[in-house]
């Protein structure tokens, strides 16, 4: 009876990550500023605003791609001030980026290689490869609708296959909270419902996935929690629908 008891919930249970007051400001500008959220374990989050608004900062704060400025990022109970990139898989954390990054020429099975083993470029391509990574390998391309593309090298790739593969490369850091920054921008229709369904199979897996998008059809298709920034700060934060039926939501952001 007692785990019931307001005083002892575990937040750290539910929110898989958490940040408080986080900052980072370039100049004048307030990118992020003072912001607090959390992220319930094993939902889809989305996270939307206006042009501007700070979504990739806050993604590169997360991914300790930008030193924090201000503030403290919480991950499975683990407080951070300072979050380096190459750390962030050690804390179960990875991302893909806005602007898709690959290694353009190797294939696409050594794209999934070199994150594979020693995440490190050239160890990985000279070293032999274990059965094990090879399965892995297999059942992620298998994932995201590449295995036939293996052995294309990567800079021949249409722009859809290469956020897939991007995507499978993120899941071959093998964590488990994924931070995926604008995931659907540009996509055809059939490479959107193919993106939708891996973040759903993600998030039945047990995954956490917090991703960034304008296309609001897919926010309130798969959005379990929806945070919606304006300026660095937090606008609105709850269910998609509710939250994006409020009326200063559709004043500030979507402005129809
Ligand atoms: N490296 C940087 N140097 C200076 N200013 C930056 C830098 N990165 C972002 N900014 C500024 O910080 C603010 C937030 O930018 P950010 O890229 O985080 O927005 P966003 O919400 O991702 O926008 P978009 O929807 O266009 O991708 C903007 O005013 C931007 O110009
Ligand atoms: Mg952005």
């Amino acid at each position: 009876m007692s785990a019931s008891r307001p005083d002892q919930i575990n937040l750290d249970e539910i929110f898989v990550l958490r940040t408080k007051e986080v900052s980072k400001h370039f100049g004048a500008v307030k990118a992020v500023d003072q912001l607090s959220m959390s992220i319930f374990r094993e939902w889809i989050t989305c996270i939307v605003g206006p042009n501007g608004s700070g979504k990739s900062s806050l993604i590169n704060l997360l991914s300790g791609m930008l030193p924090l400025d201000e503030g403290v990022v919480v991950i499975d109970g683990v407080g951070l001030r300072v979050l380096k990139a190459h750390e962030t898989p050690d804390h179960g954390i990875t991302r893909t980026f806005q602007e898709v990054r690959l290694f353009d020429q190797i294939t696409v099975w050594d794209n999934i290689m070199v994150t594979l083993t020693e995440r490190r470029f050239l160890p990985a391509l000279f070293q032999r490869t274990s059965p094990e990574h090879r399965e892995k390998a297999r059942s992620i391309l298998q994932s995201v609708g590449m295995w036939e593309k293996r052995d294309a090298m990567a800079m021949d790739l249409s722009y859809g296959q290469r956020k897939l593969l991007e995507i499978g490369r993120a899941m071959a850091m093998d964590v488990s909270i994924y931070l995926f920054d604008e995931p659907f921008a540009g996509l055809f229709p059939q490479m959107l419902e193919r993106v939708k369904a891996i973040l759903k199979d993600m998030r039945e897996q047990g995954n956490t996935i917090i991703f960034v998008s304008h296309n609001m059809d897919i926010v309130r298709e798969l959005s379990d929690h929806l945070f919606v920034l304006d300026s660095g700060t937090l606008l609105a934060v709850g269910e998609v629908d509710e939250v994006l039926g409020r009326p200063h939501v559709i004043d500030a952001y979507l402005g129809a």
